[in-house]
């Protein structure tokens, strides 16, 4: 039986996660405040001698609040924040392999939705050495994951702002998580150098944002490392400069993207670039442990065809570019659908390679409003790699669906998760996956292939680059089936129990 194999690997994972415990997570300096070392305007107003300021002793102007600390995803509580949006995230890091220190600046460009008297950031671990907004010195406060920044003046709403945070530190991997089978994610330290992949809260233990889909944003990133390495993002490599001995790179994606998605892999790379035969810029990355099988294996040709394949399948590519990074890190136990260029720590299959591809179209364009929503990126996936199986083998999604039917018996475990809303720490369990891809085989047999392309298509093209729920597929099916799907989909995503493959 044909198992997706990033939901075999966490399901491996979920068998041995009952011994993992407690929380490693970063850990994360006490809460402290730091303020500017007297030469901005803050620091003269801590020292009295803020006559410029406009409001006296640092008080919060009359109709100005703080920014929630969270965007209120049940889930995690936490991630993300009130009071703004961002626009852009301007990386500039320096990184050293030897002795860990990640080190520099993040400059973030965001438009206040509120009258702010000051705002939080995520962001754990690291020393924070100056803030300001700007161009002007802040004072601000750590506490766990939050960096509350009070600027000198409120932001009104409908403000553009920037802000950058200066900072140094050795990334913390996340270990232990349940949430992940207490598989080890977010800045994973390889032989030579790092692999990042940070689904669904890790991107906060790399660099300060607001850490939700949500909220999603360009990027750019200016990433310096020893010359002996490199440097692999998303999006589009603008440069690479030698200085000295060290090494540059630009890397720029233009187009919106969820936190969790953004990715610097360092190391030393194979690199391929092409274009796919639809004319889509194609960037490879491998290992060079891995460059003789990815050869056999076809790993630039795969790409090419499956991300050609599944504009026909669900409409355009959103992105500028497709590809793979390639990395040599084999425990892993996770692949990732990093936005222009999944992350892989082995030479992926078709199988894997299907799944992580046909997630540019679902999760990355079209991104969880929530992260209860999460079978909208992984039942999709699974079931796109069934397709990929029914185009390339000729089993079709229907023959696959039944066959999980026959494995999993009414009385199976495997029944009793709603994955419509399968909490946090089963978010990334089997059935969220093949339920789900289970689901979508069963309405595309009810609806038939012609109905249920264009729905997908048109799910594609009205959420490109935004945010979407369950009730929006589900009314979506409605509307463009012309039926009443309801029923269905309660049974399906909702119901504690064995659905009627029918
Ligand atoms: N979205 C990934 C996939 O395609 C799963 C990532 C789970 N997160 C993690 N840190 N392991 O299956
Ligand atoms: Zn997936």
């Amino acid at each position: 039986m044909q198992l997706p194999s990033s939901a075999h690997k966490l399901a491996i994972g979920a068998a041995l996660a009952a011994l993992v415990l407690g929380s490693g997570a970063a850990a994360t300096a006490g809460a402290r405040t730091g303020s500017p070392t007297g030469t901005g305007a803050a620091g003269r107003a801590a020292t009295g001698h803020g006559a410029t300021l406009g409001h006296s002793g640092g008080a919060v102007p009359a109709g100005f609040h703080p920014g929630a600390p969270g965007v209120g995803d049940p889930y995690f509580p936490l991630e993300g924040n009130g009071g703004y949006d961002v626009k852009h995230y301007d990386l500039d890091l320096s990184y050293s392999p030897d002795t860990h220190l990640l080190q520099g600046s993040n400059t973030i460009t965001a438009t206040a939705t509120q009258n702010l008297s000051s705002f939080d950031l995520d962001f754990k671990g690291f020393d924070v050495s100056a803030v300001d907004v700007d161009g002007q010195a802040a004072t601000f406060a750590r506490d766990g994951q939050e960096l509350t920044i009070t600027p000198t003046a409120g932001l009104p709403r409908g403000q553009t702002f920037t802000t950058k945070v200066s900072y140094a530190g050795k990334p913390q991997t996340v270990v232990g998580s349940p949430i992940v089978f207490g598989a080890p994610y977010g800045w994973i330290y390889t032989d030579d150098g790092a692999f990042v992949g940070c689904e669904p809260n890790a991107a906060h233990t790399w660099f300060p944002g607001n850490d939700h889909p949500s909220d999603k944003a360009s990027f750019s990133f200016h990433i310096t490392v020893p010359k002996s390495k490199e440097v692999v993002a998303n999006g589009s490599l603008v440069s690479q400069q030698i200085h000295r001995n060290k090494a540059t790179f630009v890397w720029d994606e233009k187009r919106p993207m969820a936190t969790y998605l953004a990715t610097i892999d360092i190391g030393k790379w194979q690199f391929h670039s092409t274009t796919t035969l639809d004319g889509i810029h194609e960037f490879v990355a491998v290992d060079p442990a891995l460059a003789d099988e990815a050869q056999r294996e076809h790993t630039v040709a795969m790409t090419g065809q499956i991300t050609d394949y599944w504009q026909q399948a669900f409409g355009r590519y959103a992105f500028g570019s497709t590809g793979a990074i390639v990395d040599n890190v084999p425990d892993i136990g996770f692949s990732l659908e990093t936005q222009t260029r999944p992350l892989y720590g082995f030479v992926p299959n078709p199988g894997t390679a299907s799944h992580e591809l046909s997630h540019q179209w679902f999760g990355d364009s079209v991104s969880v409003a929530s992260w209860k929503n999460i079978w909208l990126n992984e039942g999709f996936a699974t079931f796109a790699s069934w397709l990929w199986n029914e185009h390339t083998s000729g089993v079709s999604t229907w023959q696959t669906a039944r066959r999980y039917d026959s494995a999993y018996g009414p009385g199976a475990a495997f029944w009793k998760l709603s994955i419509a809303d399968p909490g946090r720490n089963r978010m990334f369990h089997a059935p969220v996956y093949i339920r789900g891809g289970m689901a979508l085989a069963a309405l595309r047999h009810r609806i038939g292939q012609p109905v249920f392309a264009r729905l997908l298509r048109t799910w594609t093209r009205e959420h490109r680059y935004g945010n979407a729920t369950t009730h929006d597929f589900v009314a979506l099916a409605d509307q463009v089936s012309g039926q009443d799907l309801t029923h269905f989909f309660h049974l399906w995503l909702w119901k504690q129990a064995k659905p009627p493959l029918t």
